[in-house]
């Protein structure tokens, strides 16, 4: 084996096998710098939808397309070695039928090189889900608080806070495994719903503002930056990136203005004349 392929990407089953083990680690990442970094850390990168918000500053998913999402995928597969490469499928790219599902998947799957796809809902994607899997397509469900659905829902609020409404959350979490799905995200939910759909389900479960005792977390990495000027209360700032970037940019504008931006260090200086050596002239009876 040469020394490029020593490092073995981590593929779905892998994930799969992790179910009541160490914590999956997942972040979301875009862009191929900041996939570099995850990597190094993380088992899976979502190259997730939120994208339409976070780097085009949509108000929702609902706008976001599949060219986005492969050319995304296709810079963090780039920028990536060892992660599980798992990309969204965009608001209606998969709802209309099983065929139009698996068509876009294996187009995403295709151009991107990605190991897994993600998609939203429980028991209506049953079908979808299984379709998918027995063609080949490893599929991430995702349960609870569902963006896409933000029009029919009405807002970003979370989700089973009263007992009551637990019972079509778990169906969905259960249709989903049951379907063979290898893991799910369990979005904004509340707690003890999310440890209770952890212990019923035989896939790892994924939270983000679910429970601590979820088989895994996942954050958007530019939320837990502190890049996003909103962020759930789920998110917990593990850097403060924003004010760091703003001094960066203020000071850069003030040497550029004050044109101390470039000094000497950072502009390319002619090349010395090079002196060539003339061969010394053979000595001979002087003239004078
Ligand atoms: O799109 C996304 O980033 C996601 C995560 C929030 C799970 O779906």
């Amino acid at each position: 084996m040469s020394a490029q392929n020593e490092t073995r990407r981590l593929a779905a089953p892998d994930i799969r096998a992790r179910k009541g083990g160490e914590p999956l680690v997942c972040l979301t990442s875009y862009h191929a710098h900041t996939a570099r970094i995850v990597d190094t850390y993380c088992d899976v990168i979502l190259v997730g939808d939120s994208l339409g918000m976070v780097m085009h500053g949509l108000e929702t998913t609902i706008p976001v397309t599949l060219d986005m999402m492969i050319l995304q995928g296709h810079a963090v597969m780039r920028g990536s070695k060892r992660a599980l490469v798992v990309v969204d499928m965009p608001f209606g790219t998969y709802e209309a039928s099983k065929e139009q599902a698996f068509a876009s998947a294996a187009r995403v799957m295709k151009e991107t090189g990605c190991g897994a796809i993600k998609l939203e809902g429980g028991r209506r994607m049953r079908e979808t889900i299984a379709f998918l899997v027995e063609r080949g397509v490893p599929v991430m469900g995702h349960v609870g608080l569902t963006p896409q659905a933000i029009n029919t829902i009405g807002s970003f609020r979370a989700q089973g806070r009263d007992e009551g409404d637990w019972a079509p959350i778990e169906a969905d979490a259960r249709a989903v495994a049951d379907a063979g799905a290898f893991a799910v995200v369990l979005e904004a939910i509340a707690e003890p719903l999310g440890r209770r759909i952890t212990a019923q389900v035989p896939i790892p479960t994924i939270g983000i503002g679910a429970s601590v005792a979820c088989d895994g977390q996942i954050l958007v990495l530019e939320d837990m930056l502190g890049l996003s000027p909103r962020v759930p209360k789920f998110v917990k700032r593990f850097g403060e990136l924003g004010p760091s970037i703003e001094q960066a940019v203020q000071s850069y504008a003030q040497e550029v203005r004050a044109r101390t931006f470039p000094s000497a260090d950072h502009v390319y200086p002619m090349r010395k004349p090079t002196v060539t050596k003339l061969p010394e002239r053979a000595k001979g009876p002087s003239r004078a």
